[in-house]
């Protein structure tokens, strides 16, 4: 089996439905945001209030690199890790890549309370709104897409699953 690459916006269920996946499937699940927060031994807040977005960015690419490049795995990604292009380029060749979605509304229900997310702060939902205006179309390139509206784990898991081997035996990734 390839990497098995989890993207989406923030609040779509990537690291619940990748750790449920990677379970099943008997792979290592390993998250971007995880390794992140270990390499540089402190939290995504304080990442960005002490050095700022770009230097979160740049950690993100170059662990993306470094951990695709280690898998047969489940990766899960942070919502941002495909606003680069070299980003994009790489999950495209070292694995097959599966955006979950999630409407606005359930994004906000599911985020509202959230304070460990930076780009969210002063206000989860217009920040939402924001964000997910400004990265429409992002999670676009990816050749498996799921709705994870109203679903259960272990449906999202099969659903996944299922596309996954219709993928390999289509040989589209
Ligand atoms: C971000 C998403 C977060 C985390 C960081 C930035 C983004 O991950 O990487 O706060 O830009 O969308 P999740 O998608 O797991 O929340």
């Amino acid at each position: 089996m390839n990497n098995l690459i989890l993207v989406g916006f923030m609040g779509t269920g990537k690291t619940t439905v990748g750790s449920a996946l990677a379970a099943s499937l008997g792979m290592p699940h390993r998250d971007l945001d995880a390794a992140i927060i270990e390499q540089e031994g402190c939290s995504i807040p304080e990442l960005f209030t002490r050095h700022g977005e770009t230097y979160f960015r740049d950690v993100e690419s170059r662990l993306l690199a470094q951990l695709l490049d280690n898998g047969p795995q489940v990766l899960t990604t942070g919502g941002g890790a495909v606003l680069r292009k070299q980003n994009v380029a790489v999950m495209l060749a070292k694995g097959t890549v599966i955006a979950l979605n999630a409407s606005e509304e359930e994004i906000i229900r599911r985020l509202e309370n959230d304070t460990s997310r930076p780009l969210l702060a002063g206000g989860v939902a217009e920040r939402v709104k924001t964000l997910m205006a400004e990265r429409a179309g992002a999670y676009d390139f990816a050749p498996i897409q799921v709705d994870t509206t109203g679903k259960s784990l272990e449906a999202l898991v099969d659903e996944i699953t299922a596309q996954v081997v219709e993928s390999a035996e289509g040989g589209k990734q």
